[in-house]
């Protein structure tokens, strides 16, 4: 079995932001319209409005990156406008990873050439086919295949879980993996629950393979790898192509109702526990507690929930060193959010140190691997 490296890691995050101020300001203004439109129609009972004060203390997110501001307050919109383009040119979820691509080739010395598969890992795909990963493959022109996965949240961890197996086996020999998430394509910007939880950017990395007695100074080995899954539907979405088979009016695709979903309050108790239980059990089998992990890159959805997680492992608090977040700037990131962490904050890191990625998200699904600083 071959060792393993990851020897590349690439972040693009869109340069536009929105404050939560600005999103409460425009989803509040929306609802003081509809309020009143509701009124007239008799319908009971009015909409709350949503608070900067509650989103901050309820999640840890500040502010957000997003590919496309423009559209996203226009409270008679509420979406971002990202025009479509023609099948010739590169399509938008496909430019944004590449973006993130080409970064994580430079990190690793690497050309596109130089990967055999490419693995487009996201928990939206514009869409279902040509596969996004062909795509990519076709534009950095790597050889071998490429293929599209989703599993929410935990879509890098899966596809690293994934990639590590078919190099270590020597099936491929150097495998891009591509996360671009542009989630706020498929937010509903009109539900308070979720309106303020995300936010966009693209990750990549390249996983390959080390000759026997091989190290990088500066690079990880990727020790192990694995993924977790239990059948939920507090986070869910309906949106895809039976949609207009289900429905009279043909011509158009009903939205409202079937963007993103969520039943926060559920997943934060019974993805805390699994989450917990699962990295105190993944790292067990390595014969290793968390004590003796150096730095914990986890899914960046909710900075209390990440508070608890470590402290159920650790019996304490432990702070940004140990378990670095990037929530307050960016938003839940969705499976890109634990990579940013990971590429923002290693570098400090020395020979022999211990890290583990660990994403969660719908599905319910788990995804983690265990590094190593060479
Ligand atoms: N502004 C003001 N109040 C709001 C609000 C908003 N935008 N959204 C919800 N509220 C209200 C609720 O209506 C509720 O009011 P009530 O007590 O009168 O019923 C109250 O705030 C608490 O709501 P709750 O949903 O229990 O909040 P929470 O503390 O659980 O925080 C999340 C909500 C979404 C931030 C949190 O549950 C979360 O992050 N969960 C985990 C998500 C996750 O990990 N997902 C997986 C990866 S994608």
């Amino acid at each position: 079995m071959n060792r393993i490296t990851l020897s590349g890691i690439g972040v693009e995050i869109p340069a536009a932001t929105i404050t939560n101020e600005e999103l409460v300001a425009s989803f509040n203004s929306w609802v003081d319209a509809e309020n009143e439109r509701r009124a007239l129609a008799g319908l009971e009972p009015p909409l709350a409005k949503s608070d900067s004060d509650f989103i901050t203390h309820a999640s840890g997110v500040r502010s957000r990156h997003v590919y496309e501001r423009e559209g996203i307050l226009d409270p008679t919109r509420m979406t971002p406008r990202i025009p479509p383009r023609p099948d010739e040119e590169l399509s938008v979820e496909a430019e944004f990873g590449l973006a993130a691509a080409r970064r994580a080739l430079d990190h690793a010395g690497l050309e596109g050439g130089d990967i055999d598969m490419v693995i487009c890992a996201a928990s939206h795909q514009q869409r279902p086919y040509p596969a996004l990963a062909i795509e990519i493959q076709n534009a950095i022109g790597a050889r071998g295949a490429g293929f599209d996965m989703n599993l929410g949240c935990s879509s890098a961890a899966a596809a690293l879980h994934v990639a590590t197996g078919l190099v270590r086996s020597g099936a491929q020999r150097r495998v891009l993996i591509v996360t671009p998430e542009i989630i706020t394509g498929h937010l509903n910007f009109r539900d308070r629950q979720t309106h303020f939880i995300f936010g966009d950017a693209a990750v990549a990395m390249v996983v390959e393979r080390l000759e026997p007695d091989e190290t990088r100074p500066g690079r990880f080995e990727l020790l192990d790898t694995r993924s977790w899954t239990q059948f939920s539907n507090s986070i869910r979405t309906n949106f895809g192509f039976l949609l207009r088979s289900g429905q009279e009016n043909t011509s158009v695709i009903e939205m409202e109702g079937n963007m993103i979903k969520q039943v926060g309050n559920r997943v934060f108790k019974e993805v805390t526990v699994a989450g917990h239980r699962f990295i105190v059990d993944f790292l067990a089998d390595h014969d290793l507690t968390p004590h003796d992990v150096r730095r914990f890159w986890l899914h960046q959805a909710n900075a209390r929930m990440n508070a608890m997680i470590l402290k159920l492992a650790f019996g304490k608090d432990v702070g940004q060193d140990r378990a670095p977040m990037v929530l307050d700037r960016l938003g839940n990131t969705a499976a890109a959010g634990a990579i940013v962490a990971l590429k923002e904050h290693h570098e400090d890191m020395r020979r022999g140190d211990l890290g583990l990625i660990c994403a969660f998200g719908a599905g319910y699904s788990i995804g983690a691997a265990l590094l190593r600083m060479m």
